[in-house]
């Protein structure tokens, strides 16, 4: 039997892709920047399988170009890229890369969290840069308290409380917001449920760890950071969109808040242009949250897996779009 043909939009960690290779007729897009959309709408023509990353838009321009596509493998936990709705209606899978990252992704959340709170990036460019004049003075680059503090973690799902799990070793208040309540980790974990704007209002360190959806789109405006206190940090490594970047930037210059640690951005890669990047009081880093040699691999593994089930006539096992298998089922 023709092992069924799959295209993937980027050279993914070994440990995937030597799998993807050995199962499927597979061709690999080549270079480091992302293959240009009619790359990819030429590349599906004939192909059964996709793998995705996340700046790759997939939809109904895509779909129409791929009459025998049935499934989308996307190397990332978030799918926001994929049109889902127009997959599903065409009875096309989509699967993704939970569970492997989610530890990964908190221990950058707070990489960041400390890297703003404790200026580690200022400090850093203080010495390189021969500003390092007096050896040790009362005032030099102090930042916040972490431990003791009050964490708001808007978003609690699978990230979000990793990021409270850590939080423990700080002794920290973690108060959350979510759309569901989550009275299991609330007795686990001792973490309390309030609404956004409370949660806002009385957190030292906030945290965003919600999916880009409609209405988490811009979810952190201007009113919401208003709320929040004047020596209070923002976090975001979900998505970029989920704040709005012009309502930071004044949030950040005008001290309405004390820092910020991003992530992501509205736009990715973000403009050099970026007003944002002329702020001290923000750390930054390029989508890199899931980034460890590990966890990469075993993203990479699992989109070799979720293919692999799909093609073996199951159910792979991050199916994205539950329903469906109610119009298709797999092979
Ligand atoms: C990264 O942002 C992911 O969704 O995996």
């Amino acid at each position: 039997m023709q092992k069924p043909k799959v295209y993937v939009t980027r050279e993914l960690p070994e440990r995937g892709l030597s799998l993807i290779k050995e199962r499927f007729q597979a061709e690999v897009w080549p270079e480091y920047p992302a293959p240009p959309k009619e790359v990819i709408i030429e590349k599906v023509a004939h192909v059964d399988g996709l793998v995705t990353l996340l700046s790759d838009r997939i939809d109904s321009e895509v779909f129409d170009a791929a009459p025998n596509l049935r499934i989308v493998s996307q190397f990332a936990v978030g799918f926001d890229n994929i049109d889902i709705k127009e997959a599903t209606s065409r009875g096309i899978y989509v699967t993704n890369t939970p569970g492997v990252l989610t530890e990964t992704t908190a221990d950058f959340a707070w990489t960041l969290l400390m890297a703003v709170a404790r200026k580690v990036v200022e400090a850093d460019k203080y010495v390189r840069g021969g500003q390092w004049r007096v050896g040790w003075h009362p005032t030099m680059l102090q930042g916040r308290d972490i431990y003791g503090a009050t964490l708001g973690i808007v978003g609690m799902g699978r990230i979000g409380s990793a990021i409270a799990r850590r939080a423990k070793g700080f002794e920290m208040k973690v108060l959350y917001h979510d759309v569901i309540r989550r009275k299991d980790l609330e007795e686990q974990q001792g973490i309390e449920f309030t609404d956004i704007e409370t949660l806002l209002r009385k957190s030292d360190f906030v945290t965003i760890n919600v999916p880009l959806l409609k209405d988490t789109h811009h979810l952190i405006d201007e009113r919401h950071l208003r709320l929040m206190k004047k020596n209070a940090i923002l976090i975001n490594n979900s998505r970029g969109p989920v704040i709005d970047e012009a309502a930071l930037y004044r949030a950040l210059k005008e001290n309405w808040i004390s820092g910020a640690g991003l992530d992501v951005f509205e736009k990715e890669p973000t403009a050099i242009s970026n007003p944002l990047l002329t702020l001290e009081n923000l750390v930054v880093a390029p989508h890199i949250s899931s980034a460890s040699f590990e966890t990469r691999s075993k993203m990479a593994a699992i989109v070799a897996t979720n293919l692999t089930a799909f093609f073996e006539g199951k159910i792979p096992p991050n199916l994205v779009n539950k329903m469906v298998v109610e119009t298709k089922k797999p092979i």
